[in-house]
């Protein structure tokens, strides 16, 4: 089985479009036929152009269903990067996959939302941290109530039911770094903050923001969507897929010791992140003072106009990859000051986008 036939969706994003750039680009000189999902014909121009016509599109969107499914009837390996939290879409996904006869291949994305705890002014930092190996089982029963988790769930499933199917997904913790993308090449998390505070007229975190998140570069990432590429197509049958192929787009300590509340080297807090985009916005006079004040769940609502935006800044979500590293993946960017020092470099990439 050759796996040349790939369909992607979010390819005009930034997960997506490093995961494409990494397939377009790979060392093994492996040539793939694929097709990206576009939502407009103006999106599907920019693609085209941008990969020099290495791709096809379609132009649709995750919810056209007739669509959707004959384009995972038509390829052998799916990459779905474009919405995390579309049920119907994963239903889909889902319901066509454990039907296929024959080999077929899923990369899906998550995020680590999935095991985030709740907004409280009262909470801090917590010593929870989760490995993609030894709490497999806790993410496989995470309850239904957590972000991503019902999606998880419909794609955790799908190889049990079909074993011609072979199933990974990749769950990034916060991404920061520009992509080598072909249209949106800025993150979510970090940008959404800079964009709040701009708005606000002065930096914030949620409550304290005592809060800790592990981060991984989008580069690689991208190398982890090719590397489980790889050993997918060539059938390595010790790779973790299906409900074990579970893997945190995070880095890991090597002597991880004694776990306590304060963020390690491949850590961040938000109140941390939030000071930094204080300083970076008071250094391009931006804002006028480099304080950072506490701000409510219901203020910072005001600010992103998005329901979600507090958990982004508000919640723990502490993460181990160490399913990644067991197979191989070796990251470049896990030191500090990749992660610090990419907060200037998105400032001047959204002063600059207007
Ligand atoms: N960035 C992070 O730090 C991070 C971390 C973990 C998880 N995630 C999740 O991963 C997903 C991708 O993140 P991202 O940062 O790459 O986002 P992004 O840059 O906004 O890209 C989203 C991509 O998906 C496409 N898309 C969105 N909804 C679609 C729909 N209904 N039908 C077809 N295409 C659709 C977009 O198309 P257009 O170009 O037309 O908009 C774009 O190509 C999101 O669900 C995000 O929440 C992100």
């Amino acid at each position: 089985m050759s796996f040349e036939t790939v369909f992607i969706t979010g390819a005009t994003g930034y997960i997506g479009g490093e995961a494409l750039y990494q397939l377009l680009n790979n060392k093994e000189g492996r040539k793939f036929n694929i097709t990206a999902l576009v939502r407009n014909e103006a999106k599907s121009e920019k693609l085209l152009k941008a990969t020099n016509h290495q791709v096809s599109t379609v132009i649709g969107t995750l919810d056209d269903t007739e669509l959707f499914k004959e384009q995972i009837l038509k390829n052998d390996v799916i990459i779905n990067t474009a919405d995390v939290d579309n049920v119907p879409h994963a239903q889909v996904l889902h319901d066509t996959l454990i039907k296929i006869d024959r080999p077929t291949i899923l990369i899906h994305t998550s995020g680590t939302s999935v095991i985030g705890d709740d907004l409280s002014a009262d909470k801090n930092a917590t010593t929870k941290i989760y490995s993609d190996v030894k709490d497999i089982d806790e993410i496989n029963k995470l309850p239904e109530k957590q972000p991503h988790r019902p999606v998880d769930k419909l794609v955790l499933d799908i190889e049990e039911h079909n074993p011609k199917v072979k199933t990974v997904i990749i769950s990034p913790s916060t991404i920061f770094g520009l992509s080598d993308g072909y249209d949106k090449i800025i993150s979510i998390q970090i940008p959404m903050l800079i964009n709040a505070c701009l708005k606000r007229g002065k930096a914030f975190s949620v409550y304290n923001g005592n809060y800790i998140w592990s981060h991984v570069h989008i580069k690689d990432l991208g190398d982890l969507y090719y590397l489980l590429l790889s050993k997918l197509i060539t059938g390595d049958k010790s790779l973790p897929t299906g409900k074990k192929g579970y893997y945190f787009g995070a880095y890991i300590l090597k002597d991880e010791g004694s776990v306590t509340t304060r963020a390690s080297a491949i850590e961040h807090t938000w109140a941390e992140v939030s000071k930094v985009v204080a300083q970076e916005l008071k250094k391009r006079n931006l804002i006028e003072s480099d304080e950072v004040s506490h701000a409510d769940p219901e203020d910072v609502v005001k600010y992103t106009s998005f329901d979600f935006g507090p958990y982004l800044w508000g919640t723990n979500a502490r993460s181990r990859a160490d399913n990644a590293y067991a197979i191989g993946w070796k990251p470049k960017y896990s030191d500090p000051n990749s992660f610090w020092g990419s907060i200037g470099p998105d400032v001047d990439h959204i002063v600059k986008s207007g």
